[in-house]
């Protein structure tokens, strides 16, 4: 992203030992900052002050772990929390809507989107156009029926914060 001109990136990781390594590897690209920060407390940063975040891995490891299901909303709460109105959370994900959608309606306000990216990059048979959003309807029976059962693909989920 640097490199295609973002220049105010803020990185967080709950891990000081990931940042460390991050830092280390990105001492050529001054702007990316790296901040020890736990994401469902992130009092660090002003409220309404991010145009976007974005999520690969993040939800996912914290819906892995203990009180999941709380956890996960104080993330969500936060997320909604630190974007200005009309920013956009971008969730990268192995959740298929029927484990996602339901988290995101319930936590926060937004319009969301789904897109989807199949693991295997060049496979001769291309199931669904990265640009083009998944319909998406309350229970993600939709993408069932146009993907069909578990696809191999990571989900994008691009959620517009309802000022
Ligand atoms: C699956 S990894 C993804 C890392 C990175 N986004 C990537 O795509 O390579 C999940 C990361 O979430 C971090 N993490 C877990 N719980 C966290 C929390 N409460 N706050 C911030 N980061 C957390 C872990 O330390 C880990 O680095």
């Amino acid at each position: 992203m640097v490199d295609d001109g973002y220049e105010d990136m803020v990185n967080i990781d709950i891990s000081s030992v990931v940042i460390e390594a991050m830092q280390k590897k990105y001492t050529n690209r001054p702007q990316l900052k790296y901040m020890k920060m736990d994401v469902r407390e992130m009092s660090g940063f002003d409220s309404h002050s991010f145009n976007a975040v974005i999520d690969k891995g993040t939800l996912d490891s914290l819906l892995c772990g203990h009180n999941s299901r709380q956890n996960a909303a104080k993330m969500l709460e936060e997320v909604g929390r630190v974007l200005k109105d009309k920013g956009i959370y971008i969730l990268i994900t192995y959740g298929a809507p029927s484990y996602r959608s339901n988290l995101l309606k319930e936590v926060g306000s937004w319009t969301i989107k789904l897109h989807v990216i199949e693991k295997l990059v060049g496979k001769s048979e291309h199931l669904w156009e990265l640009t083009n959003p998944v319909p998406l309807d309350n229970e993600g029976s939709s993408t069932e029926t146009l993907l069909g059962r578990n696809p191999d693909v990571h989900y994008i989920y691009v959620c517009t914060k309802v000022g």
